[in-house]
This record gives structure tokens, sequence and C-alpha cells, in this order.
């Protein structure tokens, strides 16, 4: 079975959807997408029932319910569901939801994190999991790479499809959760003198077939669109 991303001409590129339960990690410079791709993602599941937590600290629910409220895909009715659980980890709220599955300790710890999102995914059954993104782990984990490793070991082992945004701080240079992930998908933008240039590439994908290709990708009325048979060249 195969988890279709809600965004069209995408799963073309992996074989009809993601492969459930696993890791994704979405990177790529700023405006370039990825923030809209995973509201789409969790519009599909919201629209098949199914249950759904979006992770972040970038902006409140309302923000990005605003934001994608300027596409069609219906995020702000579906985001209105019982089945959409948002967190802003930046807001005392946020930290009150995930204190409530603590099992002890240093609040601030990783470990405490990790528990509390692998014990939230699956005490709530949720079926895709957004966080947005890994520079917000920074706040939590004290040293970087270790705390990091197991974090993303933690989400690979839960049950919930799951995109991850990775900023690339080099892009250049592949971070650990490229590694680690089952999937990596990069975002690419690119201003010409005609306007902006837009990409998505399928990195990686673990068991499944893909060709790295760069596709054009274009913000519709819909919402993100890929063209799988539009070849872009950076
Ligand atoms: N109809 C539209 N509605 C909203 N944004 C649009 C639209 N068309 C194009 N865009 C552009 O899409 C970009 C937003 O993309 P998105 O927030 O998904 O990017 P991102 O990769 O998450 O960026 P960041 O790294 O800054 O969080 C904005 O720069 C915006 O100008
Ligand atoms: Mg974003």
């Amino acid at each position: 079975m195969r988890i279709p991303s809600g965004v069209s001409g995408f799963d073309h590129l992996i074989q009809g959807g993601f492969l459930p339960g696993r890791l994704y990690v979405l990177s790529g410079p700023p405006g370039s997408g990825k923030t809209t791709f995973t509201a789409q993602f969790v519009a599909e599941g919201l629209r098949n029932g199914e249950n759904c937590l979006y992770i972040t600290m970038h902006e409140s629910r309302e923000e990005l319910v605003e934001d994608m409220s300027s596409f069609d895909f219906g995020f702000e009715t579906l985001a209105g569901s019982e089945q959409f659980r948002y967190v802003n980890l930046a807001s005392q709220q946020g930290k009150r939801l995930l204190n409530q599955f603590s099992q002890s300790g240093n609040p601030s710890s990783v470990q405490s994190l990790t528990d509390k999102i692998v014990a939230f995914v699956n005490s709530r059954e949720i079926d895709r999991l957004v966080i947005d993104s890994t520079m917000l782990l920074e706040l939590f984990f004290a040293d970087g790479d270790e705390e990091m490793t197991r974090f993303l070991t933690a989400l690979k082992g839960c049950e919930a499809t799951t995109l991850l945004i990775s900023e690339m701080t080099d892009p250049s240079a592949y971070s650990d959760e490229h590694y680690l992930a089952h999937g990596v998908i990069f975002f690419h933008n690119y201003l010409e003198a005609t306007g902006m240039t837009r990409g998505i590439q399928v990195v990686k994908m673990r068991g499944t077939d893909i060709d790295c290709d760069i596709r054009s990708l274009q913000f519709e009325d819909e919402g993100i669109v890929v063209d799988p048979t539009e070849r872009v060249d950076f």
C-alpha cells in the first residue's frame, strides 16, 4: 500500500505514493514550497479520515491556516477537523500538551522530547506526522549530532508516515538526517531574469524506483503542482 502525497503529479515520481510508517526528509531554500507540500500532505490525510499531527515552532495554527487559505486545497476547513492536532512547540500551550506525555526527567532533554512525540503519535494513532523543522530541534538538543540521531531513529520506529523539514544551511553538505531517513526530497528555486524557476527532486527513496531528476514545480490555485514529464535544469 502506498500513501498519496496530496500533491498533484508528485506521486508519479515515487511509484504511486509514500511507503507507510517511514521517515522522509524535505530540504530546500526559503520559500521553495516545503511547508506548502506538508500542508497538502496533511490535507490529503484528513480528507481520507486519517489522524494527522503537525509539529512546528515557525508559526501559529492561525498563521499556517491563513497562509494556506490562499490555495484552494481546503486546508482551512480540514484543519478544523478533530483528527487534526497542531502543536506549536514555541508556545506555552504546545509545551503543556507535550508535557502530558512526559515520562520523567528534564523537560528540555532530547530523550524527553522524543518520548513525548512518540507517545503522542502512538497513543493517538497518528497516521501522518509533520515536523517543521529540524531547526526547532536545536532548541531542545544540547549536543547536536548524537541526540539528533537518537531522535531520528525514534521517528523511524514510530508508526506514522513522517515528513521532516530540514533546512540546509550548506546546500552542498548532506546532514545526518539525509542518511538516516528512508527518503529525501529536495526543493529548488532559482531566480532568473524571467522569474523564479522552481523544481522538486526525489534524491532517495528506499524501496522505490526513482530517477533523481529535477521536475518542474509550480504554485497553482490548487497548491503545489508537479509536472512529472517536465525535467528542469539548474
Ligand atoms: N498562491 C500562493 N499562496 C501562497 N504562497 C504562494 C502562492 N504562490 C506562490 N507562493 C509562494 O510560496 C512560498 C511559500 O512557500 P513555503 O512556505 O511552502 O516555503 P518553505 O520552503 O516552507 O519556506 P521557508 O523555508 O521560508 O519556511 C512563498 O514565498 C510564496 O510567495
Ligand atoms: Mg516553511
